[in-house]
């Protein structure tokens, strides 16, 4: 049977696009400017315009939908406003939501650890779970999760033991799903980055900070956002179909294994 044909006009859902400084901003310009249609998601309403205003102005096509994805019937009104929206086809998923969890887990309250739980590993899921009828409808799709470097070493610096246990259930999502939606065309991938330089951790990390972090990094810095970015944006291309379940390590080389 051939393979359905990667469609010209497609939308991509992206979570988390709402930090001003973040991966998920550089996600959406990325794939705006790769021809994809975007339909952003985040709690924040007031980034999310933002981020929607600079694309739309741009030229591109672009919605913007605030919402909670740990929440399953707020994620089943994103897929709601998405269908309503006009938008070419859903053929890409970025999962790009995600909290710290700065506490040591002996010290960790059970709230903190739902929800950080919640926002990687769940609402990945619930996301994924609404994408994957309308990319079967499309007959191809392209979903990315967003694991991280903590998933391996157990992290440490600012995201504890809670923060590696969310995001290595991302990549069990991750192996499952690409075996389960292999057979649709749906590849699954996972990126797990070390330090990335945006807001997460609560501010713009100095120059200082920066510089401790980079200690063992054969790159010798942190990461930029638009460098994750790049390797999403070749995930959900048309020439990564034959990739999938797999985790892309970016982080300067620091952990090779
Ligand atoms: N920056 C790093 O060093 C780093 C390293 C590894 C992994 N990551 C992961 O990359 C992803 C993007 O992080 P970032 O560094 O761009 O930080 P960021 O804070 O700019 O982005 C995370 C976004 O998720 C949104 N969000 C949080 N909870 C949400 C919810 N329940 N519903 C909807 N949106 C929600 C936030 O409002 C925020 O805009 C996260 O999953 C993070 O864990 C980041």
């Amino acid at each position: 049977m051939a393979a359905t044909e990667f469609p010209h006009a497609r939308t991509a859902v992206v979570t988390g696009a709402g930090g001003l400084r973040g991966i998920g901003r550089e996600v959406a310009r990325t794939l705006a400017a790769e021809g994809w249609a975007l339909a952003l998601v985040d709690r924040d309403a007031d980034g999310l315009r933002q981020v929607r205003e600079e694309l739309v102005a741009a030229g591109h096509t672009a919605v913007d939908i605030p919402a909670d994805v740990t929440d399953e019937e707020s994620v089943r009104r994103i897929y709601q406003a998405v269908d309503e929206a006009d938008l070419p086809p859903v053929v890409g998923l970025v999962n790009l939501a995600g909290v710290p969890s700065p506490t040591p887990l002996a010290d960790q309250s059970l709230e903190e650890w739902n929800r950080v739980m919640a926002v990687s590993a769940t609402g990945s899921f619930l996301m994924l779970r609404g994408a994957a009828p309308r990319m079967r409808a499309a007959g191809v799709g392209r979903i990315v999760n967003t694991s991280s470097i903590t998933a391996f070493d157990g992290g440490g610096t600012f995201s504890k033991g809670g923060y590696a246990a969310a995001k290595a259930a991302v990549l069990g999502l991750t192996r499952g799903a690409a075996r389960e939606l292999g057979p649709d065309g749906i590849t699954v991938n996972a990126v797990a980055p070390g330090p990335i330089d945006t807001d997460i951790m609560g501010g713009t990390l100095t120059e200082e900070r920066k510089a401790e972090m980079s200690a063992g990094i054969p790159a010798g810095r942190v990461g930029k956002p638009q460098e994750v970015a790049a390797l999403i944006a070749f995930l959900l291309s048309a020439n990564a179909g034959y990739l999938t379940g797999e985790t892309f390590r970016i982080d300067g080389g620091k952990h090779m294994f």
